[in-house]
């Protein structure tokens, strides 16, 4: 009987078990439900369950932490869109993502200081923790050094200079001492004779001056040659290719080019003239593209180079060092980027470094 009575309930259990599993399965419904969480932010909730909801109830937390911001420094070069330029940004977003600042780069459209001193106000007044330039017209400077140190805030050159305008030091090239290197090898390709000319890139600049004081001081030992003009074509292609044109019809008998910038526009002023890779010497000043493709071709015989990518770095280090106190300013407040003289046959050596 005990026996009989177990084997009921237990059938009992088995047949409410099978019922329980094996009842029509819940159909799964789409329930699309608004609730409003705090700040009245309404926040629609679509679930996909097989039986019940269970409320989901938002709650929004308000954490506050003191973030720490990076330290910021503004590079403003002297124009953007030059190829120069990019290698320049390349070095110094390198730095700064290795030290952790935050470093923007960002020029007028035009190398003019107006774009240049607009561009001072806009970060000045943002409050960044330093500010580089590379000034169009050092005459333009004085006033942004005051701004400057009213505000407490670090200004330094780069690229070119402004040494009278109380600016706290300036990283780059010593201008002179690479245009005179830039001399020295065109005139000996010259055998040190003829009649040679000199093209820049905008007339007050004080770097690309810098450049023709070292040439002509150069040049002045060698009592053959002669340099009979100075153009300025403004780092613009189709503005200046036309001024190099006119140099040329002017002097049939030249024998040389000096470019302290920009020698490629050079380059497209003898091509539209019909002359030959070689017929005239021409030396330039730097290496972006496509200098390295003209002088494989035979135009340009050789060029000073100078070192944007580590000139990046190194402006948003001082800069970073100068802020946190953790260098002390160099005595004169000179750092020498450095320069190279680079012919055909040391081109490929050079390219294969980053400089
Ligand atoms: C100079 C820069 C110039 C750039 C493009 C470089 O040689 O150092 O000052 O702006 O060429 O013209």
């Amino acid at each position: 009987m005990r026996s009989k009575m177990f084997a009921l309930v237990a059938a009992m259990m088995v047949i409410a078990a099978l019922v329980t599993s094996c009842g029509p399965t819940p159909t799964p419904q789409v329930i699309k439900e608004t609730v409003v969480v705090e700040k009245e932010v309404q926040v629609e909730v679509t679930k996909e369950v097989p039986v019940e909801v269970t409320k989901v109830v938002e709650v929004e937390k308000v954490v506050e932490v003191e973030a720490e911001r990076p330290l910021t420094f503004v590079l403003i070069p002297k124009s953007v869109g030059h190829p120069f330029w990019g290698d320049l940004e390349k070095g110094m977003h390198k730095k700064g993502v290795e030290i952790g600042v935050q470093a923007i780069f960002h020029g007028p459209e035009l190398a003019l200081a107006e774009g240049q001193i607009e561009l001072f106000d806009t970060y000045l007044n943002m409050g960044v923790d330093g500010i580089a330039m590379a000034p169009n017209d050092p005459a333009t400077v004085p006033p942004l050094v005051e701004a400057a140190e009213e505000a407490g805030i670090l200004f330094i050159t780069f690229d070119t200079d402004a040494p009278e305008s109380g600016r706290l030091m300036y990283i780059g090239t010593d201008n002179v001492v690479g245009g005179a290197q830039g001399a020295e090898a065109m005139l000996e390709l010259l055998e040190y004779e003829g009649k040679v000319a000199i093209v820049t890139g905008g007339l007050t600049a004080l770097n690309l001056n810098q450049r023709i004081e070292g040439f002509e001081e150069a040049a002045a030992a060698y009592p053959e040659v002669e340099i009979v003009d100075t153009v300025a074509h403004g780092d613009a292609l189709e503005t200046g290719v036309p001024l190099i044109e006119d140099l040329l019809t002017a002097h049939p008998d030249l024998k040389g080019i000096y470019a302290v910038s920009g020698p490629n526009i050079v380059v497209e002023a003898l091509q539209s003239q019909d002359y030959e890779p070689g017929e005239i010497i021409v030396f330039g000043f730097d290496i972006f593209e496509p200098i390295p493709q003209l002088m494989r071709e035979g135009w340009i015989q050789g060029t000073v180079a100078q070192r944007p990518y580590m000139e990046g770095q190194l402006v948003v280090q001082w800069m970073h060092d100068l802020v946190t106190d953790a260098a002390e300013m160099p005595d004169p407040p000179f750092v020498d980027t450095g320069t190279n003289v680079v012919l055909l046959e040391n081109l490929d050596e050079y390219l294969s470094v980053p400089h």
